[in-house]
């Protein structure tokens, strides 16, 4: 699959068949999160790799936005320094491990955990030191069926209300 072929295809995924994602497997998507680009090339980033399936099971049972967690093999959370750029940074890094991830035959979903409450419990269970950011926990897993898209990519704004040509407010009009 090349590059174009999964930003094209690539979807949220919520639903994960249980098989193991073996540890080569594991290694291309931390790659895939340490070898992003990031602001002065500053790197605000760790990634825990999460296999226990009690752990899993228990972040599933505290992270609202996204219960189906507790049914993935596999869980990366993504941690940053509390910088300015960190979100972007690791933003970035997500998304790669996305399309990687999707290379792979797997899927994964962005899991806000926005509540502090909830944030702060979940980094107690991970054993994250208070003066880092959690910012996601993506689980991962194979992909169960070719339309896993909750609310699908093809739900999306129109080109011509997104794109726009030399100015602000020129409709972009493609000459394909
Ligand atoms: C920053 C961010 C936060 C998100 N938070 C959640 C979430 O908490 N729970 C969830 O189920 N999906 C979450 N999503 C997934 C989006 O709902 C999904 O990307 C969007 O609906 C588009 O669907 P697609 O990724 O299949 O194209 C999040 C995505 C992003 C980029």
């Amino acid at each position: 699959m090349n590059v174009n072929d999964a930003v094209l295809t690539r979807l949220t995924v919520r639903e994960y068949k249980p098989d193991a994602v073996q540890d080569d497997v594991v290694h291309r998507l931390l790659e895939a999160g340490r070898l992003s680009p990031s602001s002065q090339n500053l790197q605000p980033w760790h990634f825990i790799v999460i296999r226990d399936a009690a752990t899993i099971k228990q972040l599933g049972e505290m992270a609202t936005q996204g219960p189906f967690l507790g049914d993935a093999p596999l869980a990366i959370a993504v941690v940053t320094d509390d910088t300015p750029r960190a979100p972007l940074d690791a933003g970035r890094a997500i998304q790669q491990m996305e399309l990687v991830a999707w290379e792979e035959g797997m899927g994964t979903c962005f899991i806000g955990i926005r509540d502090a409450d909830q944030n702060a419990a979940i980094k107690e269970v991970l054993g994250i030191p208070a003066h880092l950011v959690l910012l996601t926990i993506l689980p991962f897993g194979y992909r169960k069926s070719a339309n896993m898209g909750k609310f699908g990519r093809r739900n999306r704004r129109n080109m011509a209300e997104v794109a726009h040509s030399e100015r602000f407010g020129n409709t972009y009009t493609p000459s394909i």
